[in-house]
């Protein structure tokens, strides 16, 4: 072989090898990319919960009398549970409420298999936001002085803890015109969205429970 075909040759291999390094590379990048994209890797990602995680609860999807959130974006599929007859399970980041002050969220499959991994919250709320007053699986005690966990339970086969009505749930000393009351005037959603009635419903339930309103929001408000 002559001294110019030797070099050429290397010249060339060198080219070569660069060129399936990019391209291996551009592969890797491409895969990295399909996986972000899967609902499985939502499912093993967990959901960070710090008092910035609520906010004004009109701000969330309304459900029938109640509202949802995902902590990780995907709606569509708590959404889908929600509105789905029974025998769904919530994905991970789901966030449910009723009420201002109390949270269940759908931590990452296998965390607290006895809650169907979801936690239970009870917060603080005004003006400046939430406060994480409890959390926990099975022993967070609300301001009625009932365990979430055990008054939860009875729902928990066909309609992942979700109570709503006729689902064996211990009933709740509150109706939908108190809870309804409660999220018109969430302190963390500015102006109250008061309708007919609520002023009366909310003194109906200040008298029974502390729910943190004082007499001058009150005045303030209505
Ligand atoms: C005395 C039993 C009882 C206790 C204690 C209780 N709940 Fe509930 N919860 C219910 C019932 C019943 C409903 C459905 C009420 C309705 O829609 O009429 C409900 C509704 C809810 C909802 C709306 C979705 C659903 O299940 O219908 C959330 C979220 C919720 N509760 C969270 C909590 C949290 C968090 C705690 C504790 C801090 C708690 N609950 C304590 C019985 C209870």
């Amino acid at each position: 072989m002559s001294h110019k075909l030797v070099k050429r040759s290397i010249y060339t291999l060198i080219l070569f090898c660069f060129t399936s390094l990019s391209v291996n590379a551009e592969t890797e990048f491409k895969n990295e990319q399909e996986t972000v994209e899967t609902t499985s890797t939502l499912a093993a990602i967990d959901v960070d919960i710090d008092e910035n995680s609520f906010s004004c609860i009109r701000d969330m999807t309304p459900v029938r009398h109640f509202y949802v959130d995902n902590l990780l974006g995907d709606i569509e599929s708590t959404l889908a549970v929600a509105n789905a007859p029974e025998d769904a399970v919530y994905p991970v980041g789901s966030v449910v409420q009723l009420v201002p002050t109390e949270v269940m969220v759908k931590r990452k499959s296998g965390t607290f298999p006895a809650t169907g991994d979801w936690e239970f919250f009870e917060l603080v709320v005004n003006e400046d936001g939430s406060k994480i007053n409890k959390r926990g699986f099975v022993d967070v005690v609300n301001r009625f002085g009932g365990n979430c966990f055990t008054c939860h339970a009875p729902a928990r086969e066909k309609w992942d803890f979700i109570c709503e009505s006729g689902r064996g749930c211990d009933p709740i000393p509150i109706d939908h015109k108190m809870t309804g009351a409660l999220q018109r005037s969430d302190p963390r959603c500015g102006a109250a969205e008061p309708q007919d009635g609520d002023w009366m419903a909310l003194f109906k339930l200040k008298s029974m429970v502390n729910i943190g309103l004082t007499k001058k929001w009150f005045e303030d408000k209505f």
